[in-house]
Formats: C-alpha cells, structure tokens, sequence
C-alpha cells in the first residue's frame, strides 16, 4: 500500500487546507517573535559550512512542512545578524512591523495586479492613498505623488533618471550632478546606472559637522559651467548613513533654485523624522526639494523591501518613466487616477501600498510618532553617556537617531586610534547583546550606534552603553 499523499503537496490549496498551512507556520513564527530579545543580536560562527550544507538540487518529489519549517527556523535563520531583534543598532535598522508581513500574505492571498489601473481600481487607491500620506508627512502640497520601490537604492535611481529627463532631456552626457563626501552610494551608483561617467559626478567637501560644504558646491558649479558641462542636479542627505548628519536643506534648495538644478533630498534613513518636533526643525527645507527618497523599511519600522520616491511635479516622474504598449490597457490621464508603470521602471509589481496601508490604519501616525521621538531620546542619551567614559570621543552628536565614536587619548596617532576602535567594535560585539557596526570617515575609523528600530527601548540602550565600558576596560583604553 502506498503511503497517503503529504498535505499541501499538491497547486490548488482549499480555504481549510491554507488554514492548516497558515496555522503551523503560524506557530512557529510566534515562537520565533517571541524569543527575538532573548536571541543573540548576531551569529555567523560556521556560516560557510552551513551555507553549503544547505545548498541542495530541485526536487521533484514533496517533502514534508514540518521538515522544511524545520529547515528555516532551526537551520537557516539562526546564522544571521538579528535584524529583527531590539539589539540590532548596526547599519540602519528597521525591525519589521508583523502588521506589514500580515500585509503582504493578504496582498499575495489576493494577487491582484497593481501595475495599471484598470487591473485594481480600489487596491490601486489605497496605494495612492498611502503615497498622499508620505507626501503631507514631508510637507510636500497635496499635488505631490511618488511611487513605492524596493528600497533607497531604486528611488535614488528614478530621483537620477527623472531629474536628468527634467533639466537634460536626451542628450544628457555633459550632465553633471553634485553630492557630498558623505552621501551614501547608491545615488553615485543611479547616476552611472543613469548613463553619466565618474568625472560628471562631483563630489564636494562635507564641513566639521560633515555637512556639503556650499562654499566648495558653488565653486564647482561655476568651475563646471566655465568648462562647457551642464550643471542639472544637486544632492543632498536628509541623515547620512556614516553620521547622521543632516545636510542644510534650505541653504542647498537655494542655491538649486538660483543656478536651475533639480534639488533631490536622499532622506532613506532620517526622513520619516519629520513627524517629531526635533526631526523637523533637523530637516527644515526638506519640503523645498524636487523630489525626496524616504524608506518606509527604515524609519517606519516595515520589513526589507519598502522604499519610496517623492515628487514635488509628478509629471516629471511620469514623463521620465512613460512608455507604450500596444498590449495594455488604455491608460489614466487624470493624476488622481495613478497608473503605477508609469511613473516607475516597473510593470508588474508586488501591491507594496498595503505594506504601509495595514500597519497606519491599524496602528495610527501617533505611534509612530512616539517611537520615533523615544529613538531620538535614546540617541541622545547613548551621545551623554558616551562623552563621560575616558578614552572615547564623541565624533558626531546625533543630529537625528546616529551618534559616531571613536577611541582616542592625547598623543595616540590616528592608527592606534583606529586599532584600537575596531578592537572595541569587537570586543562590544562579542558580548551579543547587542551588534554595532563602524565606519570610516576621513581616515579616522568610528564606531556607530544607529537607533531606529521600534522594539529598541531603554533598557537595551544600558546594555550597549555597559557593553561598550566593559570593551573599553578590555581592550586597554
Ligand atoms: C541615506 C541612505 N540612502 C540610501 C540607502 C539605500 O537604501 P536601500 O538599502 O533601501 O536600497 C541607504 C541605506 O542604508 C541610506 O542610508
């Protein structure tokens, strides 16, 4: 006799058959969630034997859920940075709203298609909707729109590809755009992406407080011109990655405006401080920009994989990414009426929109609000710590939720400093409590503590700051 065939092994799940599925990987989450304070906050010992252990080929026989769960909870998961978890304070974290996973097994269950209109008039709204939520969170008048993306990355990428369509139409190769020492990557990255060669990507000096230096982007604007390239696009941050520094927006709208440059505000980490008091006086100008890149997958706290870009003109959005298809429907050419593929590279898409829609409705702005301001609170409070312990110096006060350190005394050159700071990175980490990461800016190597998960409190914060004295005491500070 053969065995009874394995449930779920088969395409089309019934409504009773998904609740089974659906309440055993439910049980496993919750275990899971419920243990992430007590997880280490990093652990990657036997990473490359694990890797290859778990590299296997296509199957074509079912194998059994308990087995596979077992596969990810017991085996893959574990050997990761803790990303999830209250410990988290390296690189930029998020946490990971489970509003906004419960979000994305609704949006899959229903598969609808979210790319054109027509396809979802209604699901398409609640996008809008979200979109014209981030565009009043920014100050941005209710004209605005934007699209969602995967990250900062893209949203730099089509701020680069429309900016350079608005100022430089189609022959754009002596275009030259402007960012900072301290502007992250990805948007030098969108501009080669975006056709423009390194020596068309200027980067100026940042100042003590490792903000662009305006004095330095003026020179080069009118260097540039002199020499025959066309200034067409200025960048600046809204909370570095480095620091947290936070570039002076209304000084840099200013000199956009008088030279005729599209002004865009990379504000993936600190952007969505603009709902406190402090973020916004940080951020005062941010609302001047031709468009903002905000990450929702950072400062609202939602699962990796949730970016946004904000236009002041969504006309340019849309004549920078409009295209035709003889195959699609007719598309909106009213603004209230959104077809997504036209103002981004995507066609198909995943309904991103109820990533954000779930969690707002559920929870409110107010919550956000609230532990975006305890973020801020605990930033500051790690920065006075910090500045009584000897041997440290406090590199960068948090202009938002980052504060930069380093280890130094009178008479240690610059790499003992720097040895010695990344034995303290390392002598932090090793206690697993929680998991910091460091940094190098103009030689000096700092470490970093960025608050911006919604399950970081206090009492966390005094690990790190009792972690970091007893690191100090090891490494002979
Ligand atoms: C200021 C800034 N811009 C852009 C990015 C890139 O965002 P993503 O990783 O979502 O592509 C980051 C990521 O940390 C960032 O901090």
């Amino acid at each position: 006799m053969s065995p009874p065939p394995l449930p779920f092994a088969h395409l089309e799940l019934t409504g009773n058959e998904l609740r089974d599925l659906m309440d055993a990987i439910l049980t496993r989450v919750a275990r899971h969630v419920d243990s992430l304070p007590d997880q280490p906050a990093h652990h990657l010992e036997g990473a490359d034997d694990l890797a290859r252990a778990l590299a296997e080929p296509l199957g074509d026989h079912p194998t059994a859920l308990p087995a596979v769960l077992d596969q990810f909870f017991e085996r893959a998961v574990p050997t990761s940075f803790n990303t999830a978890g209250p410990g988290y304070l390296a690189y930029i974290p998020g946490g990971g709203l489970l509003h906004s996973a419960a979000a994305d097994f609704l949006a899959d269950a229903v598969n609808r298609y979210t790319g054109v209109w027509l396809a979802a008039p209604g699901l398409v709204q609640l996008e809008t909707n979200v979109l014209r939520w981030l565009t009043g969170i920014v100050g941005y008048p209710n004209t605005a729109l934007g699209i969602l993306t995967s990250g900062g990355s893209l949203a730099n990428f089509s701020a680069v590809v429309t900016a350079r369509a608005a100022r430089l139409g189609s022959d754009f190769m002596d275009g030259t755009l402007y960012v900072s020492d301290q502007v992250h990557h990805s948007v030098a990255k969108a501009a080669t992406l975006a056709g423009f060669a390194d020596r068309h990507i200027r980067t100026i000096p940042s100042d003590g407080s490792f903000r662009l230096r305006r004095d330095a982007l003026e020179e080069a604007i009118a260097d540039d011109r002199r020499a025959g390239r066309r200034p067409f696009l200025l960048v600046g941050s809204g909370g570095t990655v480095n620091t947290g520094a936070v570039d002076d927006l209304d000084a840099l709208a200013e000199v956009a405006r008088r030279e005729g440059l599209w002004f865009h505000v990379d504000a993936a980490y600190g952007g969505f401080f603009v709902l406190t008091d402090r973020g916004r006086a940080a951020l005062r100008g941010i609302a001047r920009a031709d468009s903002i890149t905000l990450d929702p997958h950072k400062g609202l706290f939602l699962p990796y994989g949730t970016g946004s870009l904000l236009v002041r003109d969504p006309e340019a959005l849309r004549a920078a990414h409009a295209t035709e298809g003889a195959y699609l429907p007719t598309m909106q050419d009213r603004l209230d009426f959104v077809d997504f593929c036209q103002f981004s590279p995507e066609l198909s898409r995943p309904f991103r929109g109820l990533r954000l829609w779930l969690p707002l409705k559920l929870v409110g702005a107010a919550a956000f609000r609230a532990a975006l301001d305890e973020k801020l609170d605990l930033a500051r409070m790690a920065a006075d710590a910090l500045r009584t312990m000897p041997g440290i110096e406090v590199v960068a006060e948090p202009a938002l939720s980052i504060v930069a350190f380093r280890v130094t005394r009178p008479g240690l050159d610059e790499e003992r400093a720097n040895a010695l700071s990344r034995s303290l990175l390392d002598a932090v980490n090793r206690r697993r409590r929680v998991y910091l990461t460091g940094t190098t800016v103009a030689g000096r190597y700092l470490l970093r503590i960025c608050v911006l998960s919604f399950r970081t409190h206090r009492d966390r914060m005094i690990q790190a700051l009792d972690d970091i004295r007893a690191g100090l005491e090891e490494v002979g500070a």
